[in-house]
C-alpha cells in the first residue's frame, strides 16, 4: 500500500521535528520546512534511517510563494498529500507599550498567516485524501498572558481560523485538531524575540520537567488517530481552560502572576 504522506511546517526543531519522526515510524513519508538548512539535513537522514521518504524545503512560512513552494513539492514528489501540521512558530516578549510594530507584524505572519498560506494551498489535495489538518496553537490560543500579546493574538486568531474551517470541511470530510500544549522542551524559548527584535538567547523558564517533544508528538499522533477537535494535555491545562471560561477573574490573577514570577520578569518594573 502507497505510503501515506503528512507535511510539518517548522519540522527542523522541536515538535515538528518529534512530530516528524513520529509520523516517521508510523510509515509516513515527510515534507519539513525551516530556515536553519542544516538541522532540515540532519532530521531527513534520521528519518531515512527509519526507513521512510523525507523532502525537506527550506523557505520563509510568512511567504506566500515559499508556502506554494512546499505544498508543490509535497505533490511533485508523492503525489498526495494526507495530513498538513501547521506547527512553525515563534514568541515575542515584550510590554506592548514598547513593542515594536514590525516585530510584532513579523510574527502574525509567521504564525498565523504562515498557517493561512499552508492551508489554503494543501486544501485541494487534503480534501481528494479526506485528511486531517492539525494546528499545534497554545493554552494561549484561548489564555491571555500579560507581555506576549503579539503570541497570544496570533494563537487566538488560529483558534478562531481552524474553528471556522473546521465547520467548512465537515461536509468534505477533512478532519482538523487545534492541539493547545503547555510549556514543552525546545529552543522555543531561546528563539523568542525581545522588545529589540533580537532573539532572548536563554529560556525565561526552568525547563526540567516540562514535556518532552517525544510525549507531546505521541499524544498528537494518538489525537489524530481518534480524529480528536481539540488536544489540551495535561490535567494543569484542563484546569487552567475550565478557570479561564467559569472564573475569568481569577484567570487573570494567575496569569498575571505566572508572568511575574518567571525570569527577568518585564512586569518587575512595569
Ligand atoms: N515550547 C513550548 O513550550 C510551546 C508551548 C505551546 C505551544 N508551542 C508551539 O509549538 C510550536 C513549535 O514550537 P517549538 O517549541 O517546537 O519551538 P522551536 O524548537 O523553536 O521550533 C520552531 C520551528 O518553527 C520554525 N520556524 C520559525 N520561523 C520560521 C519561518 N519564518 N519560516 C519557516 N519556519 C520557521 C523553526 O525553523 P528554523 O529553526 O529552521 O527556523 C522551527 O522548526 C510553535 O507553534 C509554538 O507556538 C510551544
Amino acid at each position: 500500500m502507497e505510503n501515506k504522506v503528512v507535511v510539518i511546517t517548522g519540522g527542523s526543531s522541536g515538535a515538528g521535528e518529534a512530530l516528524a519522526y513520529k509520523f516517521s515510524k508510523e510509515g509516513f513519508n515527510i515534507v519539513i520546512g525551516g530556515t536553519n538548512t542544516e538541522r532540515l539535513k540532519k532530521v531527513k537522514s534520521k528519518i531515512e534511517s527509519i526507513g521512510t521518504k523525507c523532502k525537506f524545503l527550506v523557505h520563509d512560512i510568512s511567504n506566500q510563494k515559499d508556502v506554494k513552494k512546499m505544498v508543490d513539492l509535497t505533490i511533485k514528489s508523492f503525489g498526495r498529500l494526507d495530513v498538513l501540521i501547521c506547527n512553525a512558530g515563534i514568541s515575542y516578549r515584550s510590554v506592548f507599550e514598547h513593542i515594536n510594530l514590525d516585530v510584532f507584524e513579523k510574527l502574525f505572519k509567521i504564525n498565523f498567516f504562515g498557517s493561512i498560506y499552508s492551508v489554503k494551498y494543501s486544501i485541494p489535495y487534503l480534501i481528494k485524501s479526506k485528511g486531517s489538518i492539525i494546528a499545534i496553537s497554545s493554552l494561549n490560543g484561548f489564555i491571555a498572558t500579560p507581555t506576549r500579546s503579539a503570541y497570544v493574538s496570533s494563537k487566538h486568531a488560529m483558534q478562531g481560523f481552524f474553528d471556522s474551517i473546521r465547520l467548512e470541511l465537515k461536509n468534505k470530510g477533512v478532519h482538523v485538531m487545534v492541539a493547545s500544549p503547555g510549556y514543552f522542551e525546545s529552543n522555543f524559548r531561546k528563539n523568542t524575540l525581545k522588545s529589540d527584535g533580537n532573539k532572548e538567547g536563554s529560556s525565561s523558564r526552568d525547563e526540567k520537567g516540562m514535556m518532552s517533544t517525544e510525549v507531546l508528538a505521541d499524544k498528537i499522533f494518538m489525537g489524530y488517530k481518534s480524529k480528536n477537535r481539540d488536544l489540551i494535555f495535561t490535567f494543569r491545562g484542563k484546569l487552567a481552560h475550565l478557570i479561564k471560561n467559569w472564573f475569568p477573574k481569577l484567570a487573570d490573577r494567575l496569569s498575571y502572576n505566572e508572568i511575574l514570577n518567571e525570569r527577568e520578569s518585564l512586569l518587575k518594573d512595569y
